[in-house]
């Protein structure tokens, strides 16, 4: 057997730790900001039985069709690596019986989804969602505080020049009377669209609002509007959402191709995009989805909620990685001095330093190296007495023991 060189699988990555602690504080900004408007953590297992998504998803998407990754467990359950969150909230939801509790039940989850899609840049097999679930409320309000709190998290990652785009579905019933009316359309116009696109006139018109043929952007430019054709409540109910926006003031582009990717969505869609990731420009979407519970076996109710993608939004935040100023080294000026250098490297950490000592046998200039790789502000070099090494300015100052060191740290202000 030929020793192959052990990779990550495809469309897979390790995360370093620079890029580690971006997704940490990326984490942290997402508790607290969906925390503000009464969000709660919540997991769900990472696999699920396939029937979930092929239920809850939808038979005819791309994700069910082709992009999950189904395997057998020992019992031949057909199981499958969760592609997004929503179905299994919404399992769980029903499982839990969640509609005797106060309503809308608000959950956030983060985690690995998985897609089997041909990676490239921003699109992986393993990526990673931020999900946000409000279930139990058709309240316009709901729609527009989710959108807004995924609009401050971006705004807080460091995320600019973010478009929204929206759109509302309206119900199934529409939805058929309006994907009757589009066949009809577009068959009118078969010979200048796409063969992509004709092939899948039946089973799916809507992609030809996605198509980049210059023949079928052209029919679709001229063809009827989902939007034009909703009944009066829900045209009532997107109103609501567009003022509540407009009154935060937040910018949209009412966008009638919009296309989602799952089939569960009714009335309100969004989609956040930066045009600094290229092809895969969505750093986020999401949408109301009344009729799902139901169809998973709940009772009628009706659910808003969003993902977005965490490599997407670190990807177009770009930016260094903060490092932090609070971080100290301890370096030891002779061998004997590293009993004394581990106790106030415990003494720093409790009054909150992030500390890195010596451990390694280096040179007292070695460990000045090592202090200025990891970003010290400050090294403390324990000898006789302590040495308080300003790592920018190089200045030195004397301390007889380990407070009256970090008086001086304090002083300076560090
Ligand atoms: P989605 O639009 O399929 O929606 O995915 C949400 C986000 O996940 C995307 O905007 C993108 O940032 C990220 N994403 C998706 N696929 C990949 C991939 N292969 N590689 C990297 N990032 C990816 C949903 O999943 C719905 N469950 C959202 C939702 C929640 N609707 C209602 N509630």
């Amino acid at each position: 057997m030929s020793a192959g060189r052990l990779q990550a699988p495809r469309g897979t990555f390790d995360v370093a730790p620079t890029e580690a602690r971006r997704r940490l504080r990326l984490l942290r900004i997402a508790e607290e900001v969906l925390g503000s408007a009464g969000y709660e953590p919540f997991e769900t297992p990472v696999f699920e039985d396939t029937e979930l998504f092929a239920r809850g998803v939808g038979e005819s998407t791309d994700i069910v069709q082709k992009e999950m990754f189904t395997f057998a467990d020992q019992a031949g359950r057909s199981l499958t690596l969760r592609p997004e969150a929503t179905a299994a909230i919404c399992r769980a939801y029903v499982e839990h019986g969640m509609h005797k509790r106060p309503q809308p039940v608000k959950l956030w989850t983060w985690g690995p989804f998985f897609r089997h899609e041909a990676p490239q840049a921003g699109r992986f097999r393993q990526f990673t969602q931020l999900d946000a679930e409000a279930l139990g409320s058709d309240d316009p309000s709901v729609d527009a505080e989710l959108i807004l709190l995924l609009a401050e998290l971006l705004e807080r990652a460091g995320v600019a020049e973010t478009t929204l785009r929206l759109s509302s579905l309206g119900t199934p019933q529409t939805r058929a009377l309006y994907l009757e009316e589009l066949r009809a359309y577009l068959r009118e116009h078969k010979d200048e669209l796409s063969d992509d696109v004709r092939a899948r006139l039946d089973q799916n018109p809507l992609r030809a609002f996605d198509a980049d043929h210059p023949g079928t952007r052209a029919v679709m430019k001229r063809g009827p509007r989902l939007l034009d054709r909703l009944p009066p409540e829900d045209a009532e109910h997107f109103e609501r959402v567009r003022e509540l926006l407009d009154d935060a003031g937040q910018a949209y582009v009412v966008d009638s191709t919009l296309v989602r990717g799952l089939d569960y969505y009714t009335r309100t869609v969004f989609e956040f995009e930066s045009p600094r990731l290229g092809a895969q420009s969505a750093l986020g979407g999401g949408g109301r989805y009344d009729l799902l519970i139901e169809e998973l076996g709940g009772p009628p109710t009706p659910g808003v909620g969003w993902a977005a993608g965490i490599e997407r939004i670190l990807l177009a935040a770009g930016g260094e990685d903060g490092g932090g100023d609070s971080r100290v080294y301890v370096a030891l000026a002779k061998p004997d001095a590293s009993r004394a250098g581990f106790n106030l490297a415990r003494r720093l950490r409790e009054e909150g330093f992030r500390v890195e000592m010596e451990q390694a046998g280096r040179s007292l200039r070695g460990q000045l190296k090592q202090a200025d790789r990891i970003g010290a502000g400050t090294t403390f070099i324990v000898g006789d007495g302590i040495d308080v090494r300003d790592m920018r300015s190089g200045e030195q100052r004397h301390a007889a023991d380990a407070d009256e060191a970090l008086a001086l740290v304090r002083e300076s202000g560090a």
